[in-house]
């Protein structure tokens, strides 16, 4: 935002014509937006304690210490990027955001077709709804997916769970034994237009400070592009949306009381990992206690999904 003030004085007391100002807000964005820079102003990878994020994506800023001041807003990171003539030099341009397919090997969490609620649109049902994706991105990954698990969900859970659909309530409706036969991309759960691949993660750590304890867990992966900072996970969806090619979010308090006066050490703050694949549960080697003596806390996997469009 402030770039676009900076523009407006320059072209106020230059009397520059306009075909001239909408040049010169072209450069001053290219100049200043975090979209022209590595990573969106992000130095290094959020597993490392030597990074900084390239912004902050939420409203109010908890503190306004002075390392906290070094941190931008997040603007509309890379809409000027691809909007310039210049769109083909990079890469994340090229795709736009993509809507993606759950990785392999993912089992997210998913509901039961009585605690089902689909996100925007209630009435119809899951089926109708995987049918209507059905030109999507996620349509071979769902048929075939919906292909094996019909025959075990018919039997199994489908069946039982759509004729109690009325009365059944969500509170008895959890019995995780019987969840992997139900396709989670037939009843997912959705976060905006993300699928919830998983939530506080955790797995124990190989190596570190915590060596053999269990650990909250959070994504190391070379499809990484930037990570911001947030007050709420929505706020670091948003965000992802206006990162072109950004698919994957992976969001956790980086816990470090003794650093606490560091925005990604901030209580209450979230890291918003920017990836643009959805990364399984596979790389999320990153538990804390390695090169710091951090903790990962509460960390979820959010993945862009046909399954959760609207
Ligand atoms: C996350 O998992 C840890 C370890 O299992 C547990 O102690 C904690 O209560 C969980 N947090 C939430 C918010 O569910």
């Amino acid at each position: 935002m402030f770039f676009s003030i900076q523009t407006i004085a320059l072209v106020a007391s230059t009397g520059l014509l306009a075909t001239q100002g909408v040049q010169a807000l072209a450069v001053e964005e290219r100049s200043t937006s975090l979209c022209n820079q590595a990573n969106y102003g992000a130095s290094g990878v959020p597993w490392k304690s030597n990074s900084s994020p390239g912004s902050f994506c939420s409203s109010n800023k908890p503190s306004n210490n002075k390392y906290w001041k070094q941190i931008p807003y997040a603007d509309s990171y890379d809409k000027v990027r691809c909007s310039t003539s210049s769109r083909g030099r990079y890469n994340v341009c090229n795709g736009g955001n993509k809507k993606t397919n759950l990785p392999k090997k993912c089992n997210p969490p998913h509901k039961f077709p009585w605690g089902y609620s689909t996100p925007k649109t209630s009435t119809s049902s899951s089926a109708a709804k995987a049918s209507a994706t059905s030109s999507s991105a996620a349509a071979p990954v769902a048929s075939s997916a919906s292909s094996s698990a019909a025959g075990a969900a018919s039997s199994a859970a489908a069946s039982p769970a759509a004729s109690s659909a009325d009365s059944a309530t969500p509170a008895s409706a959890a019995p995780s034994a019987s969840a992997s036969a139900v396709d989670p991309l037939s009843y997912p759960v959705c976060d905006l237009s993300y699928q919830v691949q998983y939530q506080n993660y955790t797995r124990v750590a190989a190596n570190g400070v915590w060596a053999g304890l269990t650990m909250g867990a959070a994504a190391q992966d070379a499809s990484y592009m930037t990570y911001t900072l947030s007050t709420s996970v929505d706020d670091c969806l948003a965000a992802c949306d206006q990162i072109e090619g950004c698919v994957f979010v992976n969001t956790y308090y980086d816990v470090n009381e003794e650093e606490n006066y560091l925005p990604k050490h901030t209580d209450g703050v979230l890291t918003c990992a920017m990836y643009s694949t959805c990364v399984s549960t596979d790389n999320n080697d990153n538990w804390g206690g390695q090169d710091d003596p951090n903790t990962i806390v509460n960390s979820n996997g959010y993945c862009k999904s046909g399954a959760c469009s609207s």
